[in-house]
This record gives C-alpha cells, structure tokens and sequence, in this order.
C-alpha cells in the first residue's frame, strides 16, 4: 500500500526536477526553445495576441488537451488540438521541446509527441505560434521543419491548404469532433477527392456524404454563396507536386474560419464585433431532408416548408424549446400512447405517401397487405410497416 502510494509521488519530484523551466516571470511570449516548457496555467500568445495555444479542458469533461484559440474572443473558439486523441487525464501537464528537438506534451506519467522529426534533419531551435494560428517549428536556419498547419483539425483558417501532396500521398484533410467536449476525430471527414478532380468530399466513415463540385476557377459549383467577393481570396492550386485550396483575407481585421462540425457540416463563420457571437455565413451540406433522419422520430421532413421539420398527425415535439429553435433531433412523441393488446380500442394505421424507410428495417414474408398489417398490429415494438409502396403508420 505504501509502495503504491509512493511511487508517483517519487516520479513527480523527478520528473518536475529534470522538466520544469518557468519562463521569466509573466512576459508574454510566443515562443519556447529546447529545453523550456510552458505548464498548465501559461500559454503561449502570438506575437500580435491574435492566438493563444495552452492547456484547456471541455465542459464537464476531466480530460485536458494542448491546443491554440482565438486569444481575444470571449467565446472560447478552439482552432486545433495537439493531442487530440491522447488527452491527459491529471495535472500537471507540460509541453516542452524534447533534446530530440519534438514538440512532447506529457503529465509525468505518460508523454505524447506532438511532432514526429527524425533526428537526421537539423534540431529544432524555437517553437513559435504565429498570428495566422501555425504553430511551427524552426531550425537555426529559420527553416520549418513542421508546422501545425499541416494537422489540422477541424477547423480550416485562413493560409491554411486542403489537399493532398503527389510526392508523398500526405494529405490536408478536416475531421470532426467526437462531441462538443471531446476533440478526438469524429465520423467526418473533409478530403479533396483522391481521384484529383478538383473537388471535396465530405466522408462518414467510408461513405460520402456531400461532395463540393468542381472547382471551376472561381468557385465549387455545389456552394454558390462562395462567390469570389471582396473578402475572401479562394485559390485552388494544382501542380506535379501538390493540389490543394486555400484562401485568405483581404482586409486583416476580419476574423473568419470554416468548421467541420460534429454533424457533418462544413460552415463559414465569421466573428461578429459589435454583437460579440460568430455569425454563420454558409453552411453545406444544407440541412435538408437528404440528411437522414433530420426530424428525429416521428418528425416529417418537407424541402419546400419552413420549418423544414414538423411533427406527424398525432404527435408533438418531444422538446418543443429545442424544436422551435431548429434543433430537431429530439423528434417528437405521440399525444396519445398505442392502444397495443387492448382488443376493445384496437390501433389504426394512417397512410403516409413519400416515406423512406428506416436504416434498419424488418423484412417480414408475409402473403398480403393485409398481413402485413396484422404482423405489426400484433407486435407491440412495431410501429408502421410499408407493403410495396406507402409506409402505414
Ligand atoms: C455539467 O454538470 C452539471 C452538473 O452536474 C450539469 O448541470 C451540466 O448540464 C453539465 N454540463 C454539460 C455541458 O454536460
Ligand atoms: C543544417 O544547418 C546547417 C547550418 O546550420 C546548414 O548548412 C545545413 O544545410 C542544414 N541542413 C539541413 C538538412 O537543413
Ligand atoms: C462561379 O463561377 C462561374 C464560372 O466562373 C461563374 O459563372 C459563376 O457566376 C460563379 N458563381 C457565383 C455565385 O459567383
Ligand atoms: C489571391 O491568392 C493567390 C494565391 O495565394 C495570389 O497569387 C493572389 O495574388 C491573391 N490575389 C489578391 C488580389 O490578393
Ligand atoms: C503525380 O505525380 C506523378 C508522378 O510523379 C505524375 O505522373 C502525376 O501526373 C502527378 N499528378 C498530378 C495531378 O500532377
Ligand atoms: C516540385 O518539387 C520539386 C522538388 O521538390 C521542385 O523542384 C519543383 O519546383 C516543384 N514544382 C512545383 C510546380 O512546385
Ligand atoms: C417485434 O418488432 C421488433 C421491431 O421491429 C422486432 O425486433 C421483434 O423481433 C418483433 N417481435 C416479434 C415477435 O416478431
């Protein structure tokens, strides 16, 4: 038992002694050399305070990660997560550069490298954020030798490329959170088309799930509202080395980045000074009643209504707060429960013509319609059935 208790205690007093370098008291700065770290209460801010990278946590969650947000927005806006999918689960928690010259973060016990270089290049002497939100590591030369742009996350910042390398098949690909309070990768992804042809590709898992169209010289022909304005300067390059997008700004004060969101939507939002909230300037795929199940149970889905979403004859929105804002996936609930095995006040079925089916439907063989009908009504977890054509409900 003594032992047990002991030996953290033994590793964190070795561990603070060969790690631990506080920076001169509290300057501001945007850089550590080896050998220097930055620990859990201290950031790192670029040198025009456009960027902080540091320690955070989400939500209740008691996971912490290592990652950069806008320095200046009261709304904590998380742009890119070093340690995604090692979140450390104790204090404390440092990020140093290693003699090896990678970017480590580690709590003691367990530590993730942030940068993978291998030791036959030129050893890193500074890591610095930079305004436009890289991070990057740089040799005495001043040449980069890795830079967070090259990883990102889920969000896609101005000056940064979406694509691909020829050479060597690496690719710039967005992938979604987890949830609001994990930032391990998701079920997105947003990828350019392997097939080189110019377009993105939205991914759930293998399969896709909004593709942007062609990239015709100006813009993708599925997103018209990305007009080539007097904002945003989108470029598509394409060479015998590498394809990629990217875009920028014109004027500087603007605050603007694209999100793959956790439901598969890549958005431009743009930062709203005077209103201090980010404003949603497109988003794609739109919602719509391509996405399955955007109504939730017993919501129907019209493309030419709004709402998009109401509640079938009979049933309300289970969360009607949440419904009434647009967020549907609550579904909704019957106003009256199913009558089911009560011989006397027996069931009926409502036909509802233009229904898909469920991802996972029951095939029964039954003879008839009627059948049909009879298998369901008999079965209490049963709530409609579709013979040929029409779904009963
Ligand atoms: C955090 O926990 C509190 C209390 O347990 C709870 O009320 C709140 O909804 C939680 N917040 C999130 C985002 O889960
Ligand atoms: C390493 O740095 C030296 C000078 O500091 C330079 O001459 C050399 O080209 C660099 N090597 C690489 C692989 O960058
Ligand atoms: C997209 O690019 C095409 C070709 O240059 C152009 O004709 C079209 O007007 C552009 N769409 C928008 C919305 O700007
Ligand atoms: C737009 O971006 C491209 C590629 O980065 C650049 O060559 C071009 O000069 C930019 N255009 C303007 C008007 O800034
Ligand atoms: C990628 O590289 C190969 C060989 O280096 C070349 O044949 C191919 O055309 C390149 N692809 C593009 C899109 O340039
Ligand atoms: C492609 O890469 C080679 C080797 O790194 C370089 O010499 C060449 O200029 C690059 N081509 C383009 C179009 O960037
Ligand atoms: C009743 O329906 C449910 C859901 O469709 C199904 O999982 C279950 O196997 C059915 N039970 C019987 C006895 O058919």
């Amino acid at each position: 038992m003594t032992r047990k208790w002991f030996s953290p205690l033994v590793s964190l007093l070795i561990f603070s002694c060969s790690y631990l370098q506080f920076l001169d008291g509290a300057t501001v700065t945007d850089s550590i050399k080896p050998g220097q770290s930055i620990t859990r209460s201290e950031t790192l801010i670029s040198a025009g305070e456009i960027f902080e990278l540091g320690f955070f946590s989400l939500g209740n969650s008691t996971n912490y990660f290592v990652g950069i947000w806008y320095k200046k927005i009261p709304v904590k806006t998380v742009v890119w997560v070093a340690n995604r999918e090692q979140p450390l689960t104790r204090p404390p928690g440092i990020l140093t550069i290693n003699m090896e010259g990678n970017l480590v973060i580690s709590d003691g016990r367990t530590s993730y490298s942030v940068s993978e270089l291998s030791s036959i290049r030129n050893s890193t002497s500074s890591a610095t954020l930079l305004d436009s939100g890289n991070l990057i590591l740089r040799d005495s030369n001043s040449d980069v030798l890795w830079q967070s742009f090259d990883y990102p996350s889920h969000t896609f910042l101005p000056g940064m490329m979406l694509g691909s390398n020829n050479k060597t098949g690496k690719a710039w690909t967005l992938t979604s959170w987890r949830s609001e309070e994990d930032p391990a990768p998701g079920s997105f992804s947003m990828k350019l088309d392997p097939e080189n042809s110019a377009q993105f590709f939205i991914m759930q898992g293998s399969e896709r799930h909004w593709s942007s169209g062609v990239w015709n010289g100006r813009n993708f022909s599925q997103v018209p509202e990305m007009r080539l304005n007097r904002i945003f300067n989108f470029s598509y390059v394409t060479n015998q080395n590498e394809s990629y997008f990217t875009y920028d700004l014109y004027d500087a004060s603007i605050i603007s980045r694209w999100v793959l969101d956790l439901s598969g939507q890549i958005q431009q939002l743009s930062w709203l000074e005077k209103a201090q909230e980010w404003n949603l300037f497109w988003a794609q795929p739109r919602p719509q009643c391509d996405v399955y199940a955007i109504c939730g149970a017993f919501g129907r889905c019209s493309q030419d209504n709004m709402p998009l979403c109401e509640c079938m004859q009979g049933f309300e929105p289970r969360f009607s707060t949440d419904w009434n804002l647009g967020d549907w996936s609550g579904g909704c609930m019957r106003r009256t429960p199913l009558q089911c095995r009560n011989i006397a006040k027996k069931d009926k079925f409502l036909v509802r013509p233009k229904m898909r089916l469920p991802k996972m439907p029951q095939s029964l063989a039954v003879g008839s319609a009627q059948n049909c009908e009879l298998a369901c009504l008999n079965n209490c977890s049963c709530t409609a059935y579709a013979y040929g054509g029409d779904l009963q409900l």
